[in-house]
């Protein structure tokens, strides 16, 4: 079943960025989540970015970003692929969202973005790591999605609930009544 597997496992996987060898320096854990339950052909789907940093001392000049979208796949809504922060204190994390929208149903493997920063002041290199991955999600079909969930099978299915009991009652009375002037006449010899 599409749907089925098309539910995205919301794996809250961090991924060590960056194995720090000093515990005063700055040591970032990026995760990267996909929040929607369902991922549908040409329907909003947000990604959710975060970074921890769990070192000793702020991170400076943090990046994030995120190739892992093909233009040929995703039309962006809301929000960049590639944002930056001057820095991400000790102890704290910070979040960010994107709003994508698939212009394809089908499989598509969901994988990390690049968290670039510098481990302290004096630093003179940039560490470079990767969030999360997701992983491998379905991406449903608009026509198959709307067929199963569209409001107007919902109207139907509670439209029809509530006139059970309606249609219901007047049947059984009808069927109890036929039954009995339907019960065969004894033959006249
Ligand atoms: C992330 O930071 C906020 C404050 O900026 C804090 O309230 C929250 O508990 C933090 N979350 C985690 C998982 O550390
Ligand atoms: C998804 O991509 C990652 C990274 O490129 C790769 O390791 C993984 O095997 C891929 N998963 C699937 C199901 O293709």
């Amino acid at each position: 079943m599409n749907l089925l597997v098309a539910a995205v496992f919301l794996a809250v996987s961090l991924f060590v960025v960056c194995p720090a060898e000093d515990v005063s320096e700055a040591r970032l854990l990026a995760s990267k989540n996909i929040l929607n339950q369902y991922l549908v052909e040409g329907k909003d789907l947000t990604v959710e970015y975060r970074i921890f940093n769990v070192g000793g001392s702020a991170a400076l000049g943090v990046q994030l970003k995120d190739d892992s979208f093909p233009e040929a796949d995703f039309e962006v809504v809301n929000g960049n692929l590639q944002v930056q922060w001057e820095r991400i204190a000790p102890n704290s994390n910070v979040t960010h969202a994107v709003i994508l929208r698939p212009t394809k149903s089908g499989y598509f493997n969901f994988t990390s973005a690049e968290v670039s920063y510098k481990v302290s002041e004096e630093a003179a290199e940039t560490q470079f790591g990767y969030t999360s991955a997701p992983g491998e999600g379905g991406i449903v079909n608009k026509k198959d999605f709307e067929r199963r969930f569209s409001p107007h099978v919902l109207d139907w299915l509670v439209f029809a609930v509530m006139t059970l009991p309606s249609l219901g009652i007047p049947y059984l009375l009808w069927y109890s009544s036929k039954s009995r002037y339907d019960t065969p006449k004894p033959k006249k010899n």
